[in-house]
């Protein structure tokens, strides 16, 4: 009979711990990588990005920084929450042009797997200097044609007039103190979550559009509710459930409508 290995919490706080610490601008090695996948995902095939997993990234000279390994959407989840979009697009008016801007991208593999399946060009941009080198070397790696800029999110979207309601945003910023044993609280991230969302309005001067956001399974106080209290709520795509509660990641993708103030449907 297989039993599934018993999940070794104090192994994964502490590995997790190290990356979002000491490790946190640094490449991790080959053996690092499989063994973030085997203590996140279970399997260190669980730890894919740009559809090349844990093993294969050092051959294919994918660089990984710690951080990044902790904080990435991973292939599995990646792929689900495009197909959930295409899924929402294809409810919506047709259009012919639309654009993806992954706002706080890291690795860029949300943006990568949107662009993949959605097939609109893609914009990311990345504030960390560290973060977009490697970033920036792993889509050259792939020969991604994500425009990639080592920029603040406010200044990537004030430069992207808007195209029309399919264009996706893509928002997962740094958790920081907003990671509370309560859960997640979106209204302390760095930036908060509602600023965000009022500077995409802003940049769209009322035009509608679609907002992905990244959280975990827990959230703290509603936070997720009240910061976005005036948009329509369309899905939730759970990642595949490896870590406790609360550590667990889950996508949640919204409409912003101007005149449209209901929320979670
Ligand atoms: C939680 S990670 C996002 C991970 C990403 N979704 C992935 O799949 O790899 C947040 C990223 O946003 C970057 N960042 C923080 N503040 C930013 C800002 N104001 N503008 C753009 N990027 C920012 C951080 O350096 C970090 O790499």
């Amino acid at each position: 009979m297989n039993v599934a290995p018993a999940f070794d919490h104090e192994a994964y706080f502490r590995f997790r711990d190290d990356l979002l610490g000491p490790s946190r601008n640094r490449i991790l090695t080959a053996a690092e990588l499989c063994e973030a996948g085997r203590l996140i995902y279970g399997d260190p095939n669980g730890l894919s990005l740009y559809g090349i997993p844990a093993p294969e990234m050092e051959a294919k000279g994918i660089r990984l920084l710690g951080r990044t390994t902790i904080e990435c959407c991973v292939d599995a989840h990646a792929t689900a929450v495009a197909q959930a979009v295409a899924e929402v697009q294809a409810g919506l008016p047709p259009v012919e042009d639309a654009m993806i801007v992954d706002l706080f991208c890291g690795s860029g593999n949300f943006g990568h797997h949107l662009g993949e399946r959605l097939g609109y060009p893609v914009y990311a941009s990345e504030l960390d200097p560290v973060v977009h080198a490697a970033t920036r070397n792993n889509l050259d790696r792939i020969g991604s044609t994500i425009d990639l800029h080592l920029a603040d999110y406010r200044d990537l979207i004030a430069r992207l007039p808007p195209i029309g309601p399919h264009d996706t945003y893509a928002i997962e910023p740094p958790w920081g103190s907003a990671f509370t044993a309560d859960g997640l609280d979106l209204t302390r991230t760095t930036p908060p979550v509602p600023e965000i969302l009022a500077d995409i309005r802003r940049a769209r001067a009322g035009h509608p559009c679609l907002v992905a956001i990244k959280t975990n399974d827990k959230i703290a106080h509603d936070s997720l509710e009240t910061s976005f209290h005036d948009a329509t709520h369309v899905r939730t795509v759970p990642a595949h459930r490896t870590l406790p509660w609360g550590a667990n990641m889950e996508v949640h993708v919204y409409r912003l409508d101007v005149g449209d103030r209901r929320s979670r449907t």
